[in-house]
């Protein structure tokens, strides 16, 4: 029977993480796949996520079946980082996931149990993995403008055109911060507007966010998700903790439906148990009780903030070196938009050819695309990352 199987075409960050691991080059750099590095090239873990399982190994006295939606303190603690107070607890049906990927997978399957004919309007570019998991479910996707290539920044008309194309019973799949691949976000007006249509429309909004805290803020990098959540009848948002704890192999994340009618809660945790049983039963705990710990103890939370912030403030200097360095090697401001953007990538604007003279000259590896990894950068390799972009003739 397994004869009548094809080969599925390989996942292009995976490709690349592996091609990098092979490369015997010493000098080479990795900007690929979106883990955080510290300056040694490290991804370490972090402090207050060491310490609360140093606490967690002392306490825990079993490791039997939590809840299908996971541990409800789990889901209470990182809906409130990411909601703050915008919605009543009262609306939010959360079940943990394995990651931000299953989050959004776990949406994807309640969005075609809700509605069998939706649609789902992503970005141009969006994150392949979002395209592959949709294919794979057979559930229609319309591309709609996102990045303009002239500016690097959001052509955010051409944006509001086509999600205005979404109708009720269709969703947006939207970026909630540092969007992946290209850096460029919306800001608070642009989201306004974006609410203001879908309100017009009725097509809901499903909120990606993998990244909080990488952007402007732990605070800030929320802003759009708690506009979205409070202003729509009902919306669904996918939040990892793989990359803001530095827990990816924990697999922690969790998919949260917003309501606007409390009465709908109940139904759609119920939904949400449900998917979890039929896909994988109960959710990984371990990592999203670190979390919890981190999020309920003021100390460690503190201590984690802190890291969060240390990272997001590392990850903006090394943009505005590379900006900087690339000013002073092109003799213009073309590169300006790398310290514009935010979160761990920028989509750089290189084509395919000048990202492959690059990896094979210079051992530097970043997505087809030209996605880069800021934080694969230290204060050492972004000039030699500069001289090989101006090399490449980018
Ligand atoms: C990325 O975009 O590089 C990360 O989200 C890792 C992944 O799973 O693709």
């Amino acid at each position: 029977m397994f004869e009548s199987l094809t080969e599925q075409p390989p996942d292009k960050i995976l490709m690349l993480m592996q091609a990098y691991k092979e490369d015997p080059r010493e000098q080479k750099i990795d900007l690929g796949v979106g883990v955080y590095k510290d300056a040694e090239g490290r991804t370490p873990i972090m402090r207050a996520v060491k310490a609360a399982e140093k606490q967690l190994w002392e306490v825990e006295e079993t490791k039997a079946y939590t809840g299908l939606a996971g541990d409800p303190a789990f889901g209470e603690a990182l809906s409130r980082l990411v909601l703050g107070d915008a919605v009543p607890a009262g609306h939010v049906a959360a079940a943990a996931t394995p990651g931000g990927t299953g989050a959004c997978r776990q949406g994807f399957d309640m969005i075609r149990m809700a509605n069998p004919d939706a649609k789902v309007y992503v970005s141009d570019p969006t994150w392949p993995n979002h395209l592959s998991i949709l294919k794979h479910m057979g559930i229609p996707v319309v591309p709609y403008r996102y990045f303009d290539d002239e500016t690097r920044g959001v052509d955010f008309d051409g944006m509001m055109v086509d999600i205005g194309r979404a109708g009720a019973g269709d969703v947006v799949l939207l970026h909630g911060c540092c969007h992946n691949p290209t850096g460029a976000n919306l800001n608070l007006t642009q989201w306004q507007a974006v609410v203001d249509l879908l309100l017009k429309t009725g097509a809901v909004p499903m909120i990606d966010i993998a990244y909080q805290g990488f952007g402007d803020g732990l605070e800030a990098d929320a802003e759009g998700v708690r506009l979205v959540a409070s202003s729509v009848p009902e919306c669904l948002i996918a939040a990892s903790c793989s990359k803001n704890f530095g827990i990816y192999r924990e697999r922690t994340g969790l998919l949260m439906a917003v309501a606007s009618d409390p009465s709908r809660q109940k139904l759609h945790q119920q939904t949400l148990n449900y998917l979890n049983r039929q896909n994988f039963s109960f959710p990984p705990d371990h990592g999203a009780r670190l979390v919890t710990m981190v999020l309920n103890d003021d100390a460690l939370r503190a201590d984690w903030q802190a890291e969060v912030e240390a990272m997001r403030t590392g990850m903006l200097k090394l943009r505005e070196q590379l900006a900087q360095e690339l000013r002073r090697l092109s003799g213009s401001d073309r590169f300006g938009f790398i310290a514009q953007h935010r979160g761990m990538f920028s989509r750089l604007g290189a084509t395919p050819e000048q990202v492959e003279t690059m990896r094979e000259q210079h051992g530097i590896y970043m997505v087809g695309d030209s996605r880069l990894n800021i934080a694969g950068l230290n204060a050492k390799s972004v000039p030699v990352l500069a001289q090989a972009i101006i090399d490449a003739g980018v």
